[in-house]
């Protein structure tokens, strides 16, 4: 049984001291029927308070990064090496989020190296991956993201695969309005899971989550969360608001009566 994962990135929103009001207003609104994994992605500068306040308030809540390099340290004028958020106290790290790909010339191979570097230092990846409008509407789409996950998954082994948590992400669907349709977005998922099976072997591919991201809202959250393949979500703009997030996270299940 895969442990539902739901993750807020906010991306490039919140300063350090937005950032703990808005960890305060969610340890004192916190609910978590569900008993899922929940996870926050602030900017790299509110790591360290964010992290100041789960510990402080012992909230259920993991800490994960948005970027990372994969050099340890070294003369790279800007970047972020992972034994940097381990010392933060850092779990997850994503990796190859769309944006990276597009505004930041993120490629698999560099995608493969970070994800690498992350099981390296201990620190658990989330691997974005995903299409765009124009593959999709080519009818490419699947053959497109197969290639993505096996050409971000070099050098990832047995041991390690098994902490992964694969993003599926359309990019025509992040920040959009736009969801895939619970059907579409649980068809890709398969296809991820039947690839993982195919690269690594059946038992791995039924313990790795895989999270579906691109719009998710509290209105939209239990349909995806309902589907055989989907065990989370990588939310953006709804996980900013603390109400959406606490509803996204306590989404209706379907065995609930
Ligand atoms: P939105 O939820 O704002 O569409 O963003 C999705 C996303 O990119 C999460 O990583």
């Amino acid at each position: 049984m895969r442990k539902p994962f739901i993750a807020g990135n906010w991306k490039m929103n919140m300063t350090h001291l937005e950032a703990v009001n808005f960890m305060q207003d969610l340890e004192y609104k916190y609910k978590n029927k569900n008993n899922c994994e929940v996870a926050v992605c602030p900017p790299a500068t509110a790591l360290k308070s964010v992290k100041t306040i789960i510990d402080s308030d012992n909230l259920e809540v993991k800490l994960g990064a948005q970027n990372m390099y994969y050099e340890s340290r070294g003369a790279f004028t800007g970047e972020i090496s992972p034994e940097m958020l381990k010392a933060l106290g850092v779990e997850y790290v994503i990796i190859g989020h769309s944006e990276r790909r597009q505004y930041f010339g993120e490629t698999n191979k560099g995608v493969s190296r970070k994800v690498n570097a992350a099981f390296n230092t201990d620190l658990k990846p989330i691997m974005c991956i995903g299409e765009s409008l124009k593959i999709r509407e080519s009818g490419k789409a699947e053959e497109f993201v197969m290639d993505q996950l096996k050409e971000c998954l070099v050098g990832i082994d047995e041991e390690d695969i098994v902490d992964l948590t694969i993003a599926y992400e359309p990019i025509w669907a992040i920040g959009t309005g736009r969801t895939a349709t619970s059907e579409d977005a649980n068809d890709m998922c398969l296809a991820i899971r039947r690839k993982i099976e195919e690269i690594y072997n059946k038992k791995i591919s039924e313990i790795i989550r895989i999270q579906y991201g691109g719009s998710v809202k509290p209105f939209n959250i239990s349909e995806l969360m309902n589907m055989s393949d989907i065990d989370g979500a990588l939310v953006g703009g709804a996980s900013l608001e603390v109400d959406d997030f606490i509803a996204i996270i306590n989404y209706q299940d379907s065995s609930d009566t």
